[in-house]
């Protein structure tokens, strides 16, 4: 099968980042949002993020516009059923996401591969809502998605090779670089990515150290782009604590507690970048 057309279900932060890479590529992208208000933010994102690349001279002014032409943007899901690929990146809520899935498997057609871009919730539980469960697959991007070079291609009890093959050839048009894993809580980026941002956040709480000596330690001592309580900012202390929970939940190991001061935060407001305020202050 050739993918042609590719769905993107979503145009939050990584959704519009999906978008973005799949159209430069040259696909084209049906791109579904609930509301206009937040298709259009996507799409605002989009055009800036790709604006940035005509300035750095990455991109010439002619790619961005046919890159932007090839996205189609629509409150329907109906259009969808065009799609050989979608890649769900809604909400984080299993509800949603279950609700999602069987409502996609009811529009498009038995060959159509349904991915989701969940950074934790399970392939093989998402897949067993729908009647093709061979052909579904996590497609887990990282943010910023034209930036950051990984797909964490995750494979459900039930996916099949082809539906793998068709996915890595995929991630491989974008640009991107596939790495195979099997489902499992965190799969293998948050399962090893959360636990060291939570013994992170233990060091603040427990006062051996601030959150700029953590974060210093881990840029000059490791060359991590960001220390890890900024990455958490970065991402949202809420998500962090939900893939905590998903690990404690999934893994039963106390190991994976959530630090209590990360608890503290969320039910603070204080959710990182989004909100003004995590470990640092954000204008
Ligand atoms: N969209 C597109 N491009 C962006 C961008 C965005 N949102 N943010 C930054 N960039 C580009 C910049 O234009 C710049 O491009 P050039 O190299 O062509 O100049 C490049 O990224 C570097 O940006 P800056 O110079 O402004 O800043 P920086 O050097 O500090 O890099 C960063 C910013 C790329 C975000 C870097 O700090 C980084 O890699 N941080 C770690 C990010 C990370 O770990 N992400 C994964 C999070 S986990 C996740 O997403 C999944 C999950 O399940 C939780």
């Amino acid at each position: 099968m050739t993918i042609q057309t590719i769905g993107v279900v979503g145009a939050g932060t990584m959704g519009n980042g999906i978008a973005h890479v799949c159209a430069k590529a040259g696909f084209n992208i049906i791109l579904v949002e609930v509301e206009q208000r937040f298709l259009d933010r996507g799409i605002a994102a989009i055009t800036k993020n790709l604006a940035r690349e005509v300035e750095k001279a990455k991109l010439t002014a002619e790619h961005r516009d046919a890159a932007l032409a090839r996205i189609h943007g629509t409150l329907s899901r109906d259009p969808l059923a065009s799609c050989q690929l979608v890649i769900e990146a809604a909400s984080e809520r299993f509800e949603i996401k279950q609700q999602l899935f069987q409502q996609l498997d009811q529009l498009c057609p038995p060959e159509t591969i349904l991915a989701s871009n969940t950074s934790s919730i399970s392939i093989t539980k998402l897949a067993g809502q729908t009647r093709r469960p061979d052909r579904v697959i996590g497609m887990h991007f990282f943010n910023p998605v034209p930036i950051m070079k990984l797909v964490e291609v995750i494979r459900g009890l039930a996916t099949s090779d082809d539906t793998y093959a068709a996915v890595k050839e995929a991630a491989e048009r974008l640009g991107k670089t596939p790495v195979e894993v099997n489902d499992a809580p965190g799969f293998v980026s948050n399962r090893v990515l959360m636990p060291l941002i939570n013994e992170a956040i233990y060091s603040v709480m427990e006062g051996v150290a601030t959150p700029e000596a953590v974060d210093e330690v881990f840029k000059l001592g490791m060359a991590h782009p960001m220390g890890p309580l900024t990455l958490a900012d970065f991402i949202g202390l809420d998500v962090c604590l939900d893939i905590m929970r998903v690990l404690q939940e999934g893994l039963g190991d106390p190991k994976y507690r959530p630090c209590p001061l990360l608890i503290k935060m969320v039910d603070a407001g204080w959710l990182g970048r989004k909100s003004g305020r995590g470990f640092y202050k954000y204008e």
